[in-house]
């Protein structure tokens, strides 16, 4: 079993999956953690959209100029909302439950990768977000934080380097 520091230490971005569909059960779980996430009075605000069709995800895999090409080749990918309605810190509640599901699929020896959607743009003309809620059909009030792509590595690399820890960013009841 992972003690919590085995996941923090070993999860890193993948960005390169085999071709091998996600266990239902295992998508389960990770949709379950991050269900289980903390938010803001516990307000939940959050929707996720399981993304595993093919077409989709290549339309996915050219929201931005860079920094998501890889989607293509991602068996699965869950795209991160919330409604903004509900909460003013809408996007630290997507970002936790984000991170649940990156440490999720890591626990479950899946690989996974953070692409950011919020803030960014397709074109000049069109967002990224705009973009992908087309794709989705998404209603106007749910605003997307981030696409993470999960699938089986195919690609390994090195846990966290400890030695590489920048200690130096914390200090102790004074900056
Ligand atoms: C807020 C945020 C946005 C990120 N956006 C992207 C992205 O758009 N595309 C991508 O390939 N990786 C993205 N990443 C992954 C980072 O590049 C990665 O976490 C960082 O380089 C450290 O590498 P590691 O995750 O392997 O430790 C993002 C990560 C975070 C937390």
């Amino acid at each position: 079993m992972n003690t919590f520091n085995d996941l923090a230490q070993k999860r890193r971005s993948i960005r390169k999956f085999q071709d091998r569909p996600i266990e239902e059960e295992k998508l389960n779980n990770i949709l379950k953690a991050a269900l289980m996430a903390p938010s803001s009075k516990r307000c939940q605000p959050w929707h996720f959209v399981v993304v595993d069709e093919q077409e989709k995800l290549l339309q996915m895999s050219v929201c931005r100029e860079m920094g998501c090409k890889f989607l293509d080749g991602a068996p699965l990918a869950i795209i991160v909302m919330a409604d903004e309605s509900l909460s003013d810190v809408w996007v630290e509640d997507a970002s936790i439950a984000a991170a649940y599901l990156q440490l999720a699929a890591e626990d479950l020896g899946l690989g996974s990768c953070w692409i950011q959607v919020r803030n960014r743009m397709k074109s000049e003309n069109q967002s990224t977000e705009a973009y992908l809620k087309e794709i989705i059909n998404a209603p106007e009030h749910l605003r997307i934080e981030c696409i993470i792509a999960i699938g089986y590595k195919a690609e390994e690399k090195n846990p966290f380097d400890e030695t590489r820890l920048k200690w130096e960013k914390i200090t102790k009841n004074n900056f």
